[in-house]
């Protein structure tokens, strides 16, 4: 089985307000991008990592690369203005014998290599497949006078994370469909193909970086990992010990 990793990296980071692109910050000694990299390097069904990274940014993410090793090729392409260009710009780069495609954010830099690899069996197995958690916040639907409109019942609710891993030939032909859809992630896309999505449970130590207070949840995730300065155990060492 052949997998190419798409890893979308070109945000603008407006919610981080950082003045170096969001993926280039430090978590420990190293940028939040490396740490995703080599855990998705660690899987050895992935052929190839292919990161979407914005044209004026290019240098700084070259330099990265340059500095810290990946374990697997590792290709720019670039960017679009939104998520979903910057995934499509990717997939026009795929292999003609790749048979998965996953999709990793590459704000997520604590993904576990079990996850990793489930959700690649999953999508092998049912030809599309996410991680996701069970939501533990009530959520609220809020109008735009800041009133609620409905409480959503959150036994039904699921908070979707990456990785997502589809059979090629299932997310080709919903980026193909639903190119200019608006959607926050590529299992949305495959949805209104009307194809079913599976489901796997992850990790709520899978963080998406994306404010500064999330740094700061990052740097103490990765001194709970098993080996610090890598990220490839999700799983904490100290938390309900007793000293
Ligand atoms: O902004 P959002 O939370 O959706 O970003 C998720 C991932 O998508 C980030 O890794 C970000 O760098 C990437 N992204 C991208 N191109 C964009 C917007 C976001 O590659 N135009």
């Amino acid at each position: 089985m052949k997998v190419e990793v798409i890893v979308p990296a070109a945000g603008f980071g407006l919610r981080m307000g950082a003045k170096v692109p969001k993926p280039l910050i430090n978590i420990g000694r190293q940028p939040i991008l490396i740490h995703t990299l080599r855990a998705l390097a660690k899987n050895k069904h992935v052929q190839r990592i292919i990161v979407a990274v914005n044209k004026e940014n290019k240098r700084g993410f070259e330099k990265s690369l340059k500095r810290f090793h990946v374990d697997k090729s590792v290709e720019l392409a670039e960017g679009g203005l939104t998520r979903g260009d910057s995934v499509a710009n990717c997939l026009k780069r795929l292999r003609g014998d790749t048979d998965i495609v996953v999709v990793h954010d590459a704000v997520r830099p604590f993904v576990a290599a079990r996850i990793i690899e489930k959700v690649i069996q999953e999508a092998k197995k049912s030809g599309a497949a996410i991680i996701g958690v069970p939501l533990k916040p009530t959520i609220k639907e809020v109008n735009s006078q800041r009133e609620v409109v409905s409480t959503l019942p959150r036994e039904k609710l699921w908070e979707a994370q990456t990785p997502q891993a589809f059979k090629k030939e299932i997310l080709l032909k919903a980026y193909d469909k639903f190119v200019n859809a608006r959607v926050t992630d590529d299992a949305s896309l495959v949805e209104k193909l009307g194809i079913k999505v599976k489901v796997v449970e992850g990790s709520y130590f899978n963080i998406k970086i994306t404010t500064p207070e999330d740094l700061v949840l990052g740097e103490a995730i990765l001194k709970s990992l098993r080996v610090v300065g890598t990220a490839q155990c999700a799983v904490p060492t100290k938390i309900g010990n007793v000293a």
